[in-house]
């Protein structure tokens, strides 16, 4: 640990890395990224960490989902705004249903670097360097498109500062206040079976702010009525970039990366021993660790020890992501490992990555039953452990689009080119994530603490 650096990454074996044409320029972007302002600040990171732990103790749950890539070609307020809102549906539903706080994580504001199953990708006969994010080069199949541009670095991080500046607004100014409850509801959802559960919901929620107003309580002088916290988070894949934005804080002189409040490490990159374990080793921000079905228990523990020698709660997020039929494979084994050797983590199920399949028509797809299905397993295995299921991480844009078959709104395979707009892997549109939302709610709900359900 006292050899750590914020570059001390560099001399460890790499995955994922893109291959920059020209290193200079690289390096100069580098250093212009170093000069700066911070996107986020230390205190906002511990403050998640410390929700995060309330989330370990099972005392709160969390909510994490966004888009799987940020695009430069999508960047616009009304992309972020329809996001954040249903976002804002998803919580509510979540709170309600948990009566817990519900710990509000956005993928988004620096969730551009894409791991990669190839290096190249091939169409006709011509292979190019894979797509690996807006952050890294372009999405268009022509040579020039493919190289990787350092200039590139510099347009991410102004596209996350403005993204994260109208988030910070949409949270504080007003946006999130739960008196605007119905407003947050777009048209096209109308015709989803979620809407009137929504509606009904949110009259519920009207009938409680007016009983709170008779007592004196408004928005006007209650802040948990009028805003909601809100914190950023990506995958931390492109380390000269995240190198760049590692700050010392000036209050506790610990090293923070200051590209978003969370990040986590991918299932490609999480080798115990490389670079990228490295790197997160010496932040000390909240971080996820994505846990795949060849994730072993003992590299598990390897990780823990490397990243949270101190079994600090709210430090670690474990988000499983195994496919709705290998759930019950390998989250028991993990859970066990984890509990033996009595480590304190967040468990949280990313049911999307496991269940992407290939559409008859071409389209890469995720039906929503198997999305469902994994997490209500991840569920199932924790009341069977005794363990509490804190999170769930999902891929998702407040867009009304056809990428995932299935759900009340009835995708089919044949509309996934209708709408088809993602620049990486499905997305739940708005109305499936609401519908996901009330189905987990469901969950979280019946592992309530009996005493609170006694209570009732
Ligand atoms: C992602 O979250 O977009 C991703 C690539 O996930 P994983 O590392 O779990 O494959
Ligand atoms: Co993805």
């Amino acid at each position: 640990m006292s050899t750590w650096s914020p570059d001390s990454w560099r001399a460890k074996p790499i995955s994922q890395v893109p291959a920059y044409p020209d290193p200079v320029a690289l390096a100069a972007a580098e250093a212009q990224l170093r000069k700066f302002p911070p996107l986020v600040f230390a205190g906002e990171a511990r403050e998640l960490k410390t929700h995060l732990a309330d989330v370990a103790h099972g005392k709160a749950f969390l909510l994490q989902g966004g888009d799987c890539a940020e695009s430069f070609a999508e960047h616009g307020a009304d992309h972020i705004r329809d996001f954040f809102r249903v976002f804002l549906q998803m919580a509510v539903v979540l709170t309600h249903g948990a009566s817990k706080p519900v710990v509000k994580v956005g993928r988004i504001a620096g969730q551009f670097a894409k791991p990669r199953s190839s290096d190249d990708e091939t169409i006709d006969g011509v292979t190019l360097p894979s797509y690996r994010g807006d952050i890294i080069n372009d999405i268009e199949f022509t040579d020039k498109a493919r190289q990787p541009d350092p200039e590139r670095l510099l347009l991410a991080y102004r596209q996350s500062a403005a993204t994260l500046n109208l988030l910070r607004a949409f949270a504080s100014g007003g946006y999130a206040d739960l008196t605007r409850v119905h407003e947050w509801t777009m048209g096209f959802m109308k015709g989803s079976t979620a809407y009137p559960r929504f509606e009904e919901l949110a009259t519920k929620i009207d009938d409680a702010i007016d009983f709170m107003r008779a007592l004196g309580l408004t928005s006007d002088n209650t802040p948990a009525l009028r805003e909601t916290k809100f914190y950023t988070s990506h995958e931390a894949l492109l380390l000269g970039y995240e190198e760049a934005m590692t700050r010392r804080d000036s209050i506790t002189n610990d090293w923070y990366a200051t590209s978003g409040h969370m990040l986590w490490i991918g299932d490609r990159t999480r080798q115990p021993d490389a670079a990228h374990a490295e790197y997160f080793s010496g932040i000390k921000n909240p971080i996820g660790i994505k846990c795949g079905p060849s994730l072993s228990s003992d590299d598990l523990i390897k990780l823990l020890d490397k990243l949270n020698p101190n079994d600090e709660a709210g430090r670690i997020t474990l988000i499983g992501r195994f496919g709705a039929e290998k759930v019950h494979d390998h989250l028991p084994r993990l859970i066990e490992a984890v509990t033996r050797a009595g480590r304190t983590v967040v468990w949280c199920s990313d049911p999307m990555h496991g269940n992407t399949i290939k559409a008859s028509t071409g389209y890469k797809t995720r039906p929503f039953d198997k999305v469902l299905a994994e997490a209500k397993a991840f569920f199932e295995v924790h009341r069977q452990m005794g363990t509490y299921a804190g999170g769930i991480h999902i891929e998702m844009t407040g867009d009304d689009v056809t990428e995932c078959v299935g759900g009340v709104s009835a995708v089919t395979e044949a509309d996934l080119k209708d709408r088809y707009h993602t620049y990486c892997d499905p997305r739940l549109n708005a109305s499936q994530a609401l519908e996901l939302a009330f189905l987990i709610a469901e969950e979280v709900r019946a592992q309530r603490p009996a005493r609170v359900v006694a209570a009732q």
